[in-house]
């Protein structure tokens, strides 16, 4: 529920993106008084997707680091400006661009890159994917064993779902938001809501998504549970997307599997929106080299859809 001082920061703001002509597009795990004035609230994918669309002159992006990249990456001629320049994402540290260069020395085959990344490490890759595309992607690629980093359980994912092998790299990149879900969760909301089903992200371990009844990105998981014949879904990924769920299916019971809130994403503010989007301050700034590397790998995969 918002109260006043937040509808007057959200008024506030609502005021200076149309008259700097700005867009707010916002991730499914930014806290709820920012996806209720954002102009778009996707999945990695969709954010992708929409920057390539929009005719703002400015993008204010309220999720984290490599999804801002990916946003100014698509829109050169754009600025694009972040609430908070500390909300990172601890996963993309895990892939330095150097791991790829040494991947790549030791096999040649295809690097597949999860989104979830620096746009220096994506400038080594060959495609670009996200959680909603992973499958899709190693499908496409003329190749039966494919990298693929840095989540190590985005990798078992494409590779239980595509019969290809996908060797992780790292070996064990992880998401530590989602690492906090175990079996015993699914065990013990099975036995309190046995009318309930369960939905989880990628990101978790596999047995995880072994257990669970639906394994999506996040706005997958949105469709899903709008579209299910299921009144009561236990939701396995970060806080957020429950926010949304709750706000666009008020007819259905959310329950978290486990609470787990990603610290990073949470950064983000209305005061810090607010701020960045007043001062333009923030502006995301990357080498035209990387940039222009970084792109082919992204545009790659927008190109498969
Ligand atoms: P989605 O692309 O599914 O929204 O996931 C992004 C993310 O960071 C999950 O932790
Ligand atoms: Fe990164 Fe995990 Fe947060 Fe997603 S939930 S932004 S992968 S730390």
């Amino acid at each position: 529920m918002t109260n006043t001082c937040s509808k007057t920061l959200q008024e506030e703001i609502i005021r200076l993106k149309e008259e700097k002509n700005a867009v707010i597009l916002a991730h499914n795990y930014q806290i709820p008084e920012i996806q209720e004035i954002a102009d778009f609230i996707g999945d990695s994918l969709e954010l992708a997707i929409e920057a390539t669309k929009t005719r703002a002159d400015v993008i204010v992006f309220c999720g984290v680091d490599f999804m801002a990249e990916t946003a100014a990456i698509l829109n050169p001629d754009k600025k694009v400006i972040v609430p908070s320049v500390d909300a990172r994402c601890p996963m993309a540290t895990q892939l330095p661009a150097e791991l790829i260069k040494e991947s790549k020395a030791k096999e040649t085959i295809p690097f597949v890159i999860y989104v979830n990344s620096y746009a220096s490490a994506k400038a080594e890759a060959d495609i670009c994917c996200t959680s909603a595309n992973v499958v899709k992607v190693v499908e496409r690629l003329d190749s039966d064993v494919v990298f693929l980093g840095p989540d190590a359980n985005l990798a078992w994912f494409a590779e239980a779902k595509t019969g290809k092998r996908v060797i992780p790299v790292p070996s064990d990149g992880f998401c530590c938001v989602h690492k906090r879900f175990n079996v015993k969760h699914i065990e013990e909301m099975r036995e309190k809501h046995p009318d309930a089903v369960i939905i989880v992200h990628p990101e978790c371990d596999p047995e995880v998504q072994q257990k669970a009844d639906y394994v999506g990105s996040t706005s997958q998981m949105l469709k899903f549970a709008k579209e299910c014949d299921y009144n009561k879904v236990i939701v396995g990924t970060e806080i957020g997307l429950i926010d949304r769920m709750k706000r666009e299916i008020p007819d259905k019971t959310f329950i978290p599997l486990h609470e787990v809130v990603c610290r990073s994403m949470k950064l983000n503010t209305l005061e810090s929106l607010l701020d960045a989007l007043e001062f333009e301050f923030n502006v995301v700034r990357l080498p035209e080299d990387v940039s222009e590397r970084a792109g082919r790998a992204i545009k790659k995969m927008v190109r498969i859809l």
